[in-house]
């Protein structure tokens, strides 16, 4: 039977969240319905709200998650009731060119659920990123469920299921972070942070976070930084020049998503080394270099999504680092809160006062 749970949704663009009561149908073929436990709050959902996304109002928000699998559809094999999960937003297809090639993490088919959940009146709802977890209860496709192990937080694991998954997998994933290597970190948030703890774990020799924001380099000197710089007032490409030898670091990761700082990347950057873009621009957004640069200096120029994650591999590694106490992930939940105060998290994240709210249910 469809159950009513509570929830908190985008009504229109621009006007404030509001928690209200949401129908979700028995999980189908193929899905699972999750009772949420924890989920972040995420500037992706704030970009929902304001229709910076699509205009597909209303929108079920919240993407972060961790919860319990309360039931699953006909032929799901993946995961049962009473598994612990996290949520992904990217359950891979194995269909597409990329999974037949054995490159499932670029999967170019990915699915959610394909039954919509509602309000009360019928209106269908279209969850963030297809999983719409700021709710007691959501309904995903069961790919999008990655058991991991169940001593993990809740408010701690649902963070894997996108920021910080993305700035880990960005250094290690994407930029291929290795022992010994020197590594840059524009833009120090939640995501920056994260890649900072990834160039760690991966044994980076020397770690400068960049920021303009002192508060976040401090934070980000207890997630592993090595150096911190203050681009306000000093030129990050010469401070970052200066603190490799004159080099440049081998991997630059741009955690910010606009021109100036992933020029500042590019520039920072050792010969041959590799620009990571994991800070996501708008649209208006253009970039322009010499070419003769970007062929000269060689190396690699890559963007990053989703910390190119296999959620099935990386999760239930990551947690059981962090259970091992190897990987602090506990650093990036700054606050926990009712799930009535996801506006009021918003307005605390614009002010760039935390690392992630998450909302414990
Ligand atoms: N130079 C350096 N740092 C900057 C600059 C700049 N010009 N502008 C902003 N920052 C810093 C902010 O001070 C903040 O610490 O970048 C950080 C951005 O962090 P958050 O706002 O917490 O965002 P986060 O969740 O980390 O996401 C960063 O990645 O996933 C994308 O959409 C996301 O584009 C965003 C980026
Ligand atoms: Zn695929
Ligand atoms: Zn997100």
């Amino acid at each position: 039977m469809a159950q009513q749970v509570k929830a908190v949704i985008a009504r229109a663009k621009g006007a404030p969240v509001e928690v209200t009561t949401i129908v979700v149908p028995d999980p189908g073929p193929g899905e699972a319905v999750v009772r949420i436990q924890a989920c972040g709050v995420c500037h992706t959902d704030l970009h929902y709200r304001e229709g910076g996304i699509n205009d597909e109002f209303p929108f079920l928000l919240g993407h972060e998650a961790a919860g319990i699998v309360e039931s699953v559809g006909e032929d799901v094999t993946e995961v049962a009731p009473g598994d612990f999960v996290v949520l992904n937003w990217r359950a891979v297809c194995g269909q597409c060119r990329a999974c037949r090639r054995g490159r499932p993490q670029y999967c170019f088919d990915t699915h959610n659920a394909k039954q919509k959940m509602t309000l009360l009146d019928g209106t269908e709802l279209s969850p963030a990123l297809g999983i719409g977890a700021f709710a007691e209860k959501t309904l995903v496709a069961a790919g999008q469920c990655t058991k991991v192990d169940p001593e993990a937080s809740p408010a701690v694991a649902g963070l894997l299921g996108c920021g910080v998954m993305a700035g880990l997998g960005a250094a290690i994933n994407t930029g291929g972070v290795g022992r010994g290597d020197s590594v840059a970190v524009i833009g120090c948030g939640g995501v920056g942070g994260a890649a900072v703890m990834g160039s760690r774990l991966a044994g980076a020799a020397r770690i400068i976070a960049v920021d303009i924001d002192d508060r976040k380099l401090e934070t980000a000197r207890r997630l592993g930084a090595t150096h911190t710089v203050n681009s306000r007032t000093t030129d990050p490409v010469e401070a970052i020049r200066e603190l490799t030898g004159g080099n440049g670091a081998d991997v630059v990761v741009e955690a910010v998503g606009r021109p100036e700082t992933y020029q500042q990347a590019f520039y920072a950057r050792d010969l041959a080394g590799t620009v990571v873009l994991v800070g996501v621009p708008t649209p208006e957004m253009t970039l322009e270099l010499p070419l003769l640069d970007v062929f000269g200096r060689g190396g690699a120029l890559k963007s990053s999504w989703y910390g190119d994650c296999l959620p099935s591999r990386d999760f239930p590694m990551l947690i059981d680092l962090y259970l091992q106490g190897r990987l602090d992930l506990g650093a990036f939940v700054t606050e926990t809160i009712e799930l009535d105060a996801v506006e009021q998290a918003f307005e605390r994240m614009h002010q760039g006062d935390v690392l992630r709210s998450v909302v414990v249910l």
